[in-house]
């Protein structure tokens, strides 16, 4: 297959937010407790942090990981998970059916983020609880002293205030499984109260108001319009989630999904504007993408109900799992002048990139190293790629692009950096890349991921899909080939 792309600073999407890199850890199986958390561990510190899991979340350069859930949040009292841990309340989790310890909380929480280099997005319960304890929860994070929540904080030993500037209110009201799930009025009236108040307390937060739980759920549009009608004004983003499964051994409908993607991303777009219009307003509402990957290998196992921190939604990702992450990270990428915020669910264990053993090993599962490319080369600005290749009918869409691709320009460094997805099940791909303004750049690296078995996946004794070093591509002036092997993940890095 030959395929033809013109790059050019003028191409310009927008800046990349960095946060478009975030990730998400949930109460929720093992994601906190055998996860991140696991005092006893041989490699945990004195706070009882997985050191091995640090480490490999410091290499996917995650700036921001939303917390504490997640259908979780809608049911939690943030009062139980602080002060001294031995008085701390077991609770049921109604969302997941488990029990709650409570030794891990909001400053264990905090703590491990500066020890992983990264930032809280921290959610509220809107579902069993509102605006007091949200309003309360700020000022316990975010003053710096002399109020009750504030001096709390300080006389469970930290005396400096967290500063948390990303919150979301609440968690997928509109779903049936929420605990307190609402309407989109209810929830509207709901989240610009909450919204409101603590901006009163912290005016210097920002605040993400929940979208539809995904384009698939009836409440998608109607949900956002309404919503938004109703705390515009208080609110900074509105969330969307998606997740993609291939239940029925159809790779092409699967890796096709970002078409879908692609159009719902589109569509909220959309529905912000149309609230923006409607209200005459000069204010733009931006996306925060919070939930997204692929779920679905781990459905309907059992476990034992109100066990503490059971093995739920262990997903074990393919090869074609890593594609398709790495198209959807493109596709995210596609719209970074509009999504300011995106979460790969989850971090650790639950639906997740690092994948440990209580008590033992740690691996990167397949999906971890797409999102590692782009997370650590994909910042600057993203260009968009003039891609002329052919395409592919299958079940769920038409005219599919074999080839899923974006670039990105960091100024700074002067570099310059392809990401690409050959989605062809057996032709390679010979792109010719016109690089038109960019005179002077070559290219240094180019790392893939292919030739590997579909369903090929990864395990503690063996990471075997995982990406290689190829030998560079041949440029000609401006002109850069490259040959993809079908089923890919490239990733052509070029320096001035
Ligand atoms: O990420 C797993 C779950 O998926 C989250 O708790 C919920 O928000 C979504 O339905």
């Amino acid at each position: 297959m030959k395929a033809k792309m013109t790059l050019a600073k003028e191409f310009r999407i927008g800046d990349i937010d960095k946060r478009i890199y975030g990730s998400f850890i949930e109460h929720l199986g093992r994601a906190v407790y055998g996860g991140i958390y696991e005092p006893g561990h041989p490699t945990a510190d004195e706070d009882g942090f997985r050191t091995d899991v640090i480490d490999m979340v410091k290499k996917l350069n995650v700036p921001i990981v939303r917390y504490p859930g997640g259908n979780f949040v809608s049911g939690y009292n943030w009062e139980d998970g602080v002060g001294p841990v031995e008085k701390r309340p077991k609770r049921l989790d109604l969302a997941w059916g488990t029990t709650e310890p409570n030794t891990f909380g909001t400053n264990e929480f905090m703590k491990w983020c500066k020890k992983a280099d990264t930032d809280c997005m921290m959610a509220v319960n809107l579902g069993t609880r509102g605006t007091d304890a949200a309003r309360n929860l700020v000022e316990y994070c975010n003053h710096k002293g002399g109020s009750a929540w504030s001096d709390l904080r300080k006389a469970h030993g930290y005396n400096d205030p967290w500063n948390i500037k990303l919150w979301c209110l609440g968690n997928e009201m509109d779903g049936g499984w929420q605990m307190g799930a609402k309407t989109a009025t209810e929830y509207g009236r709901a989240a610009l109260e909450a919204s409101k108040v603590m901006k009163w307390t912290d005016p210097s937060i920002e605040t993400v108001l929940c979208g539809s739980s995904s384009r698939n759920s009836w409440t998608f549009g109607t949900w956002e319009e309404q919503s938004l009608d109703i705390a515009y004004d208080s609110i900074d983003y509105v969330s969307l989630h998606q997740y993609y499964a291939n239940r029925t051994d159809d790779i092409q409908s699967f890796l096709g999904h970002t078409m879908q993607l692609d159009e719902f991303i589109y569509s909220v777009i959309c529905i912000c504007d149309y609230v923006k219009a409607k209200k005459r307003s000069k204010k733009t509402i931006n996306l925060s993408f919070d939930e997204w990957n692929v779920w679905y290998h781990s459905n309907n196992r059992p476990f034992e109900k109100w066990s503490v921190a059971p093995p739920l939604l262990e997903d074990i990702y393919n090869f074609e799992d890593a594609l398709l992450v790495g198209s959807m990270l493109i596709t995210l990428l596609r719209h970074c002048d509009r999504i300011k915020i995106a979460c790969l669910a989850q971090l650790v264990n639950v639906i997740a990139p690092i994948f440990t053993q209580t008590g033992g090993g740690i691996y990167e599962q397949t999906i971890f190293f797409p999102f590692m490319h782009v997370s650590n080369y994909g910042r600057g600005a993203a260009l968009l790629p003039l891609l002329d290749c052919p395409k592919y009918d299958c079940k769920e869409y038409t005219d599919v692009p074999y080839l899923e691709s974006i670039a990105t320009y960091n100024e700074e460094n002067e570099e310059v950096t392809i990401f690409c997805v050959n989605k062809s099940l057996d032709e390679e791909a010979i792109l010719d890349v016109n690089l038109m303004d960019f005179e002077g750049y070559k290219p240094f690296e180019f790392i893939s991921m292919d030739g590997y078995d579909k369903k090929a996946e990864n395990t503690f004794n063996a990471v075997n899909v995982k990406p290689h070093n190829n030998p560079v591509p041949a440029m000609d002036g401006t002109n850069l080939t490259v040959a993809m092997k079908p089923l890919s993940w490239n990733v052509i890095r070029l320096k001035k």
